[in-house]
């Protein structure tokens, strides 16, 4: 079943069935003031932490409660509905709705017995409020009486958990005042003159555009006794009746009773932030302006559809176009901007960025904004350790050369982490050559960046103690210690256990760095690392390899995990997809531990993490286990694997085998079936469940998910084989045989590429002739130096 489709040209999601099968959202601002709004308006505000900065509330895992609710009443018959089909759900079979989620703002269009409604939700740029703009039209042929309510529920104080939990205290903080055209909550107003007055909060919801008719601020009157936000007593009666909160919950509620006239239509405008009385003021006073709105929405569009145009694809599957070109690299922006903070399923208790998270989410915007890309970067290698290990959570206050360590205990005691992790560092690797090639900004190796603790060093030196650290953190037989964990959080294979997945980013690493070293000249570097390449590339060939594949770490009582007639858990993924990434097998093995793993893994969903699931013979360390079978890490079809997969494919030259994959698990290829994904068909999730589970194919943890990332990364490098290097591009698609022609437009290093591909033979791989502007290349390689300000492609495979 389908509830909506793509607009392309729009770059909108379109949903025209309201009853989604979870609700699906979107991201309004920046976590400088973040705003989560589902299709029916459910969700939460907060500014600069979703933990420690909750403005409006939010039910989490309940029924998508409370949100953004403008009412709408019939002040003749005392009908009323909600300009989102939630909460006052109206029977669809006279209440037409429409949403439209874009890139940075959410329209609800509804259309309601001669009513039409359009609300639209966003956060400006670079602002610290959000705005709700309802624009209601007459379309019917008499005239109308009607009542517009507004509510937003706010929390009592900033404290997410506080707010939830310690009501015998938060409760009790509170007020609301009116203020002609807007309410105004006090948090701790007492501290205003005494005291501290940082621990103040005033957040005001306001009306523009219309007058306010009657007003309240707490949300019990709002309501009324045994109401839902579905039922308000107030809005049946058509009016609110001034309550004000002393105490218990306070909400800001505004109505206008407004006349409109056949045809008429009316916009207003509800502003909701953390402001200071004389700030609401004044932004009320700029919101006078109708045009206002209409201007910050295209503010909105210009700046994220520049973003994403700097790699348009026009290729035969649409579903791969509506990804690639808008909602994969969306949603890699808002992983790159919103790391891991808050979504309808992460509530913002993580302070900071987990490590490898987002040194892997850098890589989803290199290619659409390498500049961006960069400042996170050296943030992130400014939370290196001196020694070369990561920090495994990087805290929002970061203070590079200032931080504790995972070996201070007040370290642990403020973050949770008690270790560090094997892969941490080892990300930089990618992320560093991927941002270098794409801008051929090679100096940056010689720039110089602090250290977490202490000291700083170029990043060319950070690189080389990244390796450092896990040659002084290796475990049995010589490979690289799991330490608290590899990339998977549920494999604990102890100090002394090892880790292959690690081993092969480690082998990727001194590959990553003979390249470097030879660029910068630095001969002895190049020479140390071709020979720690080849001794650990001896070592992994004699303990990683059994039989037919590559298994997946050796804990520290020397058991083996992932060899072939293991009851459970006997093949993994990872270690055979990065025996290719990290360049170690060789092309006839690469194929034949990928046909193991399209046998024995693949599944109609994609591709899972590994098989069988544990259920009894689970080593001590396996926290898999915990899962439900085909859950999570516990052999589901955990997602960010299937960007590693298609790569690895791409990177065999099977275009087919690795389009393959990239559908099974692709969103938008999931739109008719979305009541079996019940996520939204346009973002990534973290895991599908797989063949153990009765609902094969439900998919979780929506929007912050290191998918994103990789299946990008997949997708440019993999499917479409763009490869830069130091000194130009590569053209290397791998794709499926059925597509005859292609275009790519790109804009690299500041030039213009439009690339046409031509298949006529129906290749999966290679390159018969490449030309740029009219002339033929040598091979398949455009070095920069050829290219002008704008670029004719023509790519034969
Ligand atoms: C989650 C974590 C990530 C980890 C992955 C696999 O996505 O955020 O850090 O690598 O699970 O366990």
């Amino acid at each position: 079943m389908q509830y909506g489709h793509f607009d392309a040209a729009a770059r909108e999601y379109i949903i025209t069935r309201p009853d989604t099968p979870a609700p699906w959202a979107n991201y309004l601002g920046s976590p400088a003031y973040g705003a989560i709004i589902s299709n029916n308006a459910g969700g939460y505000s907060f500014v600069k932490s979703g933990a420690a900065g909750r403005l409006i509330r939010y039910r989490f895992n309940e029924q998508d409660r409370p949100g953004r609710y403008i009412y709408l009443r019939d002040d003749e018959s005392g009908d009323y509905w909600s300009a989102s089909w939630q909460p006052v759900g109206k029977d669809l079979d006279q209440y037409h709705s429409v949403c439209r989620h874009g890139t940075g703002y959410t329209v609800m269009e509804a259309d309601y017995k001669g009513l039409r409604s359009e609300a639209s939700y966003y956060v400006p740029m670079n602002a610290d409020h959000e705005v709700w703009r309802l624009k209601i039209t007459n379309t019917g042929a008499a005239g109308r009486k009607i009542s517009v309510f507004g509510f937003a529920e706010f929390t009592c104080e900033s404290f997410y958990e506080q707010d939830q939990v310690n009501l015998q205290y938060t409760q009790f903080i509170t007020r609301t005042y009116f203020k002609d055209q807007f309410i105004l909550q006090t948090i701790n107003e007492n501290c205003l003159n005494a005291v501290n007055e940082s621990r103040v909060d005033t957040r005001f919801f306001g009306l523009v555009g219309v007058p306010v008719t009657s007003y309240c601020g707490d949300r019990a009157a709002f309501l009324g006794g045994y109401r839902d936000y579905g039922n308000p007593l107030s809005v049946e009666k058509g009016r609110l009746d001034g309550t004000l909160n002393y105490n218990l919950n306070p909400c800001g509620a505004l109505h206008s009773a407004l006349t409109l006239k056949p045809g008429e239509s009316v916009s207003l405008v509800f502003l909701l932030g953390q402001k200071r009385e004389t700030e609401a003021q004044a932004l009320i006073t700029r919101y006078e302006k109708s045009a206002l709105p209409d201007q910050e929405i295209n503010d909105l569009k210009t700046y994220w559809h520049g973003k994403l145009a700097n790699l348009k694809v026009e290729t035969p599957d649409e579903n791969f176009n509506h990804m690639v070109n808008t909602w994969n690299a969306y949603q890699c922006f808002i992983t790159f901007n919103w790391s891991r903070a808050a979504s309808l399923v992460y509530c913002g208790q993580r302070n900071g960025y987990g490590y490898r998270d987002t040194v892997q989410d850098i890589q989803g915007i290199i290619h659409l904004d390498p500049e961006m890309a960069l400042e996170k970067l050296k943030f992130m290698i400014s939370a290196q350790v001196n020694h070369g290990g990561a920090l495994p959570l990087v805290k929002y206050s970061h203070n590079p050369g200032h931080e504790d360590k995972p070996e201070d205990a007040s370290y642990r005691t403020e973050t949770g982490h008690p270790s560090y992790r094997a892969d941490d560092a080892l990300w930089l690797f990618p992320t560093v050559w991927k941002y270098i090639t794409e801008t051929g900004n090679i100096a940056l190796l010689d720039e110089e960046i602090p250290y977490a603790d202490s000291g700083k060093d170029t990043l060319y030196k950070h690189l080389d103690k990244a390796i450092d650290f896990s040659l002084n953190h290796l475990g049995i037989h010589g490979l690289p210690a799991g330490l608290h964990a590899d990339w998977n959080d549920c494999l604990r294979l102890g100090a002394n256990g090892v880790s292959v997945f690690v081993a092969f980013q480690l082998y990727y690493a001194f590959e990553i760095m003979i390249r470097c070293a030879r660029h910068k000249g630095d001969a002895a570097t190049e020479t140390r690392m071709n020979e720690l390449k080849k001794k650990f590339g001896a070592i992994i060939e004699e303990r990683c390899w059994d039989t037919d594949r590559f298994v997946r770490g050796i804990t520290e009582r020397d058991e083996v995990v992932g060899k072939p007639g293991d009851p459970e858990a006997s093949l993994w993924l990872n270690p055979q997809s990065w025996s290719i990434i990290s360049g170690f097998a060789p092309r006839e093995r690469g194929k034949a531990v990928m046909d193991l793993v399209y046998r024995q893994l693949n599944t109609k969903y994609g591709a899972r993490i590994m098989a069988p699931s544990y259920r009894r013979h689970a080593f001590e360390g396996a926290l898999a286990l915990l899962f439900n079978p085909s859950t999570k890490e516990n052999g589901g079809i955990f997602l960010q694997t299937q960007g590693w997969l298609i790569l690895a494919e791409a990177l065999l030259g099977r275009g087919g085998r690795a389009f393959e994959y990239y559908l099974e698990s692709c969103p938008a290829a999931q739109n008719p079936i979305a009541q079996t994904r019940l996520q939204e068909p346009y973002v990534y999730s973290q895991f599908t469940e797989s063949v153990d589970s009765p609902f094969e194919g439900r998919s979780h943890v929506h929007w912050l998910t290191g998918t994103a990332s990789t299946v990008m990364v997949g997708c440019v490098e993999g499917i479409l084989g763009l490869r830069p290097d130091i000194n130009g591009l590569c053209l290397s698609p791998a794709v499926p045989a059925s597509w005859k022609s292609f275009t790519m437009e790109k804009t690299f290093r500041g030039k213009k590429l439009r690339i046409q591909v031509q298949n006529p033979q129906g290749s999966e791989n290679g390159c018969r002739k490449l030309t740029v502007n009219g002339v033929e290349m040598k091979d398949n390689y455009i070095p920069a130096s050829v290219l002008k300000a704008d670029n004719e492609v023509i790519l034969e495979m």
